[in-house]
């Protein structure tokens, strides 16, 4: 232990297996250049309270951009005492610069407060990275729901589909506004990504261990250099919350459950039974045995992937909540799941673009799925317009939908003179409650499945797009 970075009053060794449990440089090497970039508007603050000389500030800058560049290239050592990324980076700038130089990289500063500014640094970029990412999906579903929305006006039955509640066919809507209700959960995901963004985009450089920093170092201008909006407000909390991870892994999960029940539809109707769409060979796999399989593998990961979202933010969620103030090596918990969780998402998000953008629809077979029946709340609100209160429309309705199920003749194709037995106010123009395209084009207001409340939907989405 003496030969490591903070082996100054130890004597003993460490235990070999201990070195490997405490060791974080397997994974946090991935983020050598924050750490290098964060060192170095962290020296050039310094150099500007003269705690190091100007000349100094420069041999430690050009020390650190060649240790960067060997990242770069690969050529990189990792040294058996290397612990993590922030004593590799500074073991290795006392080779290239000389330690006595080196040395004063670190002066008034934590690597409490650099482990914090690594990893928001590197969030916050990917964040932004997820964040267009999500807008390509987004735009790939919106540019769907607007050329499936039935654009052949003399055949807007085209993209009718059943819309489901309790897994029963419950009322008729479009194929486009399908596509467009999980994107509205996306949409809301999106927001809340932006706003997490915030949050993590907070520089903790200058909070030092816990208590702050002696040397009047300038937060403000350490946070512009690494485009920081703003500095994090109290040193104690900055080195003991790892509440932006959380909040991240948060924000996966209810995304990733938004995903998850949107591939579980498309599973669905996916299968023979259904045969609403088809997935693309490119996003399949088949059997191993039986030859006829081609399963929606992408779709189940997609979907799977929710319960390991879920997990990782329980999961950190437990380690952080006991953790007495400040910080405690059980925050380094939080590494992992933010690196996985980022990975897996974004490979995620490119699954479900290309399955989106290559899906094949089949218009007929959802057309085929709609029966007369999801109709019956139509002809309740066609007796509302003629005056009848709905709680007694409602069981008229019923009474027809009873009647079509006993005769087994859809209910489009009962005479007006059984309807008429049943309620003597149906008139000949009740035929007009039996089409799926007017029950459709009904529901008008916003949100609802008119071809005009679709297309205002897809104009709001793609405003937040652009
Ligand atoms: N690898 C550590 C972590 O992620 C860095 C911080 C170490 N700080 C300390 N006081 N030991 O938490």
């Amino acid at each position: 232990a003496a030969g490591m970075l903070w082996g100054g009053r130890f004597t003993g060794g460490i235990d070999p297996l201990m070195h490997k449990y405490n060791a974080s440089i397997g994974y946090d090497k991935a983020l050598y250049k924050e750490d290098i970039l964060g060192s170095i508007a962290f020296a050039r603050a310094n150099s500007k309270t003269g705690i190091i000389t100007e000349d100094e500030f420069q041999t430690i800058e050009r020390g650190l951009l060649q240790v960067m560049e060997e990242w770069k290239q690969g050529t990189f050592a990792i040294m058996p005492n290397d612990e993590d990324i922030h004593t590799a980076n500074e073991r290795r700038l006392g080779e290239v610069i000389g330690k006595d130089t080196a040395g004063k990289l670190h002066t008034g500063r934590s690597r409490n407060e650099q482990v914090v500014c690594d990893m928001r640094m590197w969030l916050r970029d990917r964040i932004k990275e997820i964040d267009s990412q999500l807008v390509a999906f987004l735009k790939v579903v919106i540019a769907r729901a607007e050329s499936e929305i039935s654009l052949l006006t003399d055949n807007l039955s085209d993209y009718l589909m059943p819309g489901y509640t309790h897994s029963q066919r419950a009322q008729p809507v479009r194929w486009a506004h399908w596509l467009m209700a999980h994107a509205a959960a996306f949409k809301q995901d999106l927001e809340r990504l932006r706003q997490v963004f915030e949050r993590v985009n907070l520089s903790p450089l200058g909070c030092g261990a816990l208590a702050g920093n002696v040397f009047q170092i300038d937060r403000h201008a350490i946070a512009k250099e690494l485009g920081f909006s703003g500095i994090t407000l109290n040193s104690m909390n900055t080195s003991a919350d790892r509440d932006f991870i959380i909040e991240f892994l948060t924000w996966n999960s209810i995304f990733t459950n938004h995903i998850s029940r949107w591939a579980e539809d498309l599973i669905v109707y996916g299968t023979s039974e259904f045969g609403f769409v088809r997935l693309a060979d490119a996003y399949s796999t088949g059997s191993s045995l039986m030859p006829n399989k081609k399963n929606s593998d992408s779709l189940e990961l997609l979907r799977g992937k929710s319960g390991r979202a879920f997990g990782q933010m329980a999961g950190l969620m437990m380690t952080m909540k006991g953790l007495p103030y400040c910080y405690a090596k059980d925050s380094q918990e939080s590494w992992e799941p933010m690196l996985d969780s980022v990975e897996f998402v974004m490979d995620s998000l490119g699954i479900a673009n290309g399955v989106v953008a290559t899906l094949t629809v089949r218009p007929e077979r959802m057309r085929a799925a709609l029966d007369m029946t999801m109709l019956a709340t139509d002809v309740a609100e066609w007796l509302v317009k003629k005056g009848v209160p709905f709680r007694e429309a409602h069981h008229i309705s019923g009474r027809i939908v009873a009647l079509s199920e006993n005769t087994e003749v859809s209910m489009d194709q009962l005479t007006l003179e059984q309807l008429q037995e049943i309620d003597s106010r149906f008139t000949a123009d009740i035929a007009d409650a039996f089409k799926y395209e007017s029950s459709v084009e009904a529901k008008s207001a916003p949100g609802g499945t008119s071809r005009s409340a679709v297309l205002g939907q897809i104009e709001a989405l793609r405003a937040i797009l652009e």
